[in-house]
Parts: structure tokens; sequence; C-alpha cells
């Protein structure tokens, strides 16, 4: 059975991660909105991700007995000035994601709840790649600078991005 305290954060964890699926969207629709359609991919497929982590969340709590309460979703930003703008943000926001993450998993040590540890030590490594993925594109996107063809060659590129399921699929998890 889950405690209460735990309980709740993980809850507002299912929040979070369904809020980081609906902020990917509405970058999605940005770069959608300025004809950049491999950028605009990318991020469809990382809002699926997000959505991915909610679900996750949401399946742990049942597991363990709990009762998954869902909250409002706050709205998201919906407008940037440039491409690496929307990826400085998104750098952002995984890195206030990790810190949610790492706070749970303090929560969970403190309350000996070793098999909600156990569960978090799967996002505290996908933080890690998460926040290096939306580093290494900010950095490309700096040394890009103004070149429209710097920036049709990225976008190329991160359209061939698809979603790995495997890694959410019972066998791994
Ligand atoms: Fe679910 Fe991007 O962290």
């Amino acid at each position: 059975m889950l405690k209460k305290k735990i309980q709740e954060q993980l809850n507002e964890q299912i929040n979070a991660e369904i809020f980081s699926g609906y902020l990917y969207y509405a970058m999605e629709a940005y770069f959608e909105s300025e004809d950049l359609n491999g950028f605009a991919s990318w991020m469809h497929v990382q809002a699926q991700e997000e959505l991915l982590h909610a679900q996750k969340f949401f399946d742990y709590i049942n597991e363990r007995g709990g009762k998954v309460e869902l909250d409002a979703i706050e709205k998201p930003k919906a407008e940037w000035d440039s491409p690496l703008q929307a990826f400085e943000d998104a750098y952002e926001h995984e890195t206030k994601v990790t810190e949610r993450i790492n706070n749970l998993y303090d929560l969970a040590l403190e309350e000996k709840d070793h098999a909600t540890a156990s569960f978090l030590k799967w996002f505290i490594d996908e933080q890690v790649e998460e926040e290096a993925t939306a580093d290494e594109i900010v950095n490309k996107l700096k040394r890009i600078g103004d070149s429209g063809h710097g920036i049709f060659m990225l976008d190329s590129e991160l359209g061939n991005r698809t979603l790995d399921t495997a890694e959410y699929t019972e066998e791994n998890e």
C-alpha cells in the first residue's frame, strides 16, 4: 500500500508529465506554423513519450493499490521567437522535471518506500537522456545561428526521429 504523501507526489508527477506532453504539443504547433516540419515531428514524438511517462506513473500507482487522481493541466506557452528559444525552454523544462524526480526519489528514501525508489530509477536515467538530447539540439542551433541552410539540414535530421516504444513494454520495465 502506498503512503498518502508518496501517492500525492506520484499523482502530481502524472500531472507534470502530461503538462510536459502539452508543452511539447504546443511546440509542435509552433514549428508547424513556421513550416519546420522536421522540428514539429520531433516534438510530436517527444510529446508522445511524455504521455507514456505519465502512463508509467498511472500504472505504478494502481499496481501498488493506490488511487490515481487527475488534476487540471496548466495551459502551456504557445509562441517562441525562434527554434533556439523553443529548445532552450525545452531544456530548462527538463531540468525542472529532473528536480521533481530527484525530490520524489528523496521522499521515497525518507519514507523507506524501496519499491517506489526502485521504480523511480528508470526516470532518473531517462532524465539524463532527456536533458542531454535537448542540450545537444540547443548547442547545434547556437552553432547554426541565422543560417537558413543549417536550419534546413537540422530540420531534416530531427524529422527522422521515431517513437521507440520498446523501453515502455513490460519486459523492459
Ligand atoms: Fe517525462 Fe521529459 O520528462
